[in-house]
């Protein structure tokens, strides 16, 4: 099989892509959405500087996990590829990583750069990391400035956004850190350097984030202390190769869970979805706005909870989120504006803020978008007001290249009375490739437009 990933930048635009919808309609039969990219990353990091023979399965073939993948082999990193989904590393250690010779691109993908910037400053490895428009905006003092009091040697550019440049020479030392965001991106990043450091290095969150590291630096057979809302973890462990099977990823289901949940007439299966209790606040708060949602066969996969979920459309109601259950949903916000604006009554989103750095301002995106569509709804500096309607007249929305944003704008043509039309949507791939013909297979009549950049 091919390998799409690319070490180095895309010359030249990507394709133009852009979604026409017919409006109307629900959804009906099963989904099988593709591997957690969250894990994905993780389980090729991982695997790269493990001893021995890291088999994956479920890995996410989208843009942003092959761009790991691709870094990966470019530090010298033996990957072979099986079957859609399945991915051998032959790992020597951390010590047989090499400096890359080119920049390592990593498109689009705030993981790969935040966890990758802790990993390889740990190793003590040379290398210059960037990005495309949007991940070369995107703040990193939340990396760089912790791995720097650990003694890197990390430079970014004056406002704090990529490319970062790693000088390799210093050795770390463990800390003790408080985050002053709840990002898994940045409590893993310190944690990945941790372990490459002398002593131990403790860092408190100020909410509970998503526990991928944690559950798999176990599963490599590292120990990683956690108690509460802090985690820890003593520098100089050496990685056991093992087996991953990556579960479904929730935050592309989450597209089907709102489009199902807010349609009346809609059934629809999703198997294998990983169901990890940090990552199922989308599941929680369409509860509160009344939607069917049922869990079954509940399992084990790559040492996270994973089950079927079934989803049935009704009439949701609108709700103020919970803040606690913010942190526990972050990707899933943009879907859930798409559930808000079909509810009936008014949906608050605050303490959110963080949506404003994503891969867009994805409150700004969302507001304009479903404003456009014919939605009510105003921002606020950490989330917004939305006042549903169930109905939305359609029109245009301009997703901005963001993956998520894009999908959330398709599904609310299930909530329109006229077609609508999504721009931009060529990074729908690096999260969920083959997003449109899945979606078409249940019913959303969506026709995908590519143009060749060079056309
Ligand atoms: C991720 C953590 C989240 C999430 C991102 C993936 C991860 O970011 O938004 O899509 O894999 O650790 P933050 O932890 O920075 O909120």
């Amino acid at each position: 099989m091919s390998i799409t990933a690319r070490n180095t930048p895309v010359v030249g635009t990507p394709d133009e892509v852009s979604y026409r919808l017919e409006p109307g309609s629900s959804l009906v039969g099963e989904v099988q959405v593709p591997g957690d990219k969250s894990m994905s990353h993780r389980a090729i990091m991982f695997g790269a500087i493990a001893h021995g023979v890291t088999e994956v399965r479920g890995f996410l073939e989208g843009e942003d996990s092959l761009h790991t993948l691709a870094a990966c082999r470019a530090m010298g990193v033996e990957i072979t590829r099986g079957a859609p989904g399945e991915v051998t590393l032959v790992g020597r250690g951390p010590a047989a990583l090499s400096a890359p010779r080119d920049t390592i691109y990593l498109g689009n993908s705030g993981t790969a750069m935040r966890l990758m910037s802790g990993l390889l400053a740990g190793i003590g490895l040379s290398c210059r990391l960037s990005g495309d428009a949007s991940l070369n905006g995107r703040p990193m003092r939340r990396v760089v400035d912790p791995l720097n009091l650990m003694g890197a040697n990390i430079a970014s550019d004056p406002d704090g956004t990529p490319p970062l440049v790693l000088s390799a020479g210093a050795s770390l030392e463990g800390i003790e850190y408080t985050c002053p965001v709840a990002s898994a991106q940045v409590k893993s990043c310190v944690l990945l350097a941790g372990l490459h450091a002398t002593g131990r290095t403790i860092v408190h969150e100020p909410g509970i984030t998503r526990d991928h590291t944690e559950r798999m630096l176990r599963g490599f057979g590292v120990e990683v202390d956690v108690d509460g809302l802090s985690a820890s973890i003593v520098g100089g462990q050496r990685l056991q190769a093992t087996a991953i099977d990556v579960p479904g990823d929730i935050s592309s289901a989450a597209f089907f869970l709102v489009g199902a949940a807010m349609t009346p007439g809609s059934r629809l299966r999703l198997p294998g979805v990983g169901m990890n209790p940090s990552r199922d606040g989308v599941i929680q708060i369409l509860r509160l706005m009344g939607a069917s949602i049922g869990i079954e066969n509940p399992g084990l996969s790559g040492g996270e909870p994973v089950a079927d979920l079934v989803v049935e459309g009704t009439r949701l109601r609108g709700i103020d989120v919970p803040r606690e259950l913010v942190s526990l949903a972050i990707d899933e916000f943009p879907a859930l504006f798409v559930a808000a604006a079909a509810a009936e009554g008014t949906t608050v989103v605050s303490g959110a803020a963080e949506l404003r750095v994503k891969e867009t301002d994805r409150i700004q995106v969302m507001v304009d978008g479903l404003h456009a569509l014919g939605a009510r709804l105003d921002a606020t500096p950490d989330g917004a007001i939305i006042q549903g309607g169930g109905r939305l007249a359609g029109g245009t929305a301009d997703s901005r290249g963001d993956h998520r944003t894009a999908m959330s704008f398709a599904i609310a043509s299930l909530i329109a009375d006229a077609p609508v039309s999504v721009l931009d949507c060529a990074n729908v791939d690096t999260s969920f490739p083959g997003f449109a013909s899945a979606a078409r297979n249940v019913g959303l009549a969506i026709a995908e437009q590519r143009q060749a950049a060079d056309a």
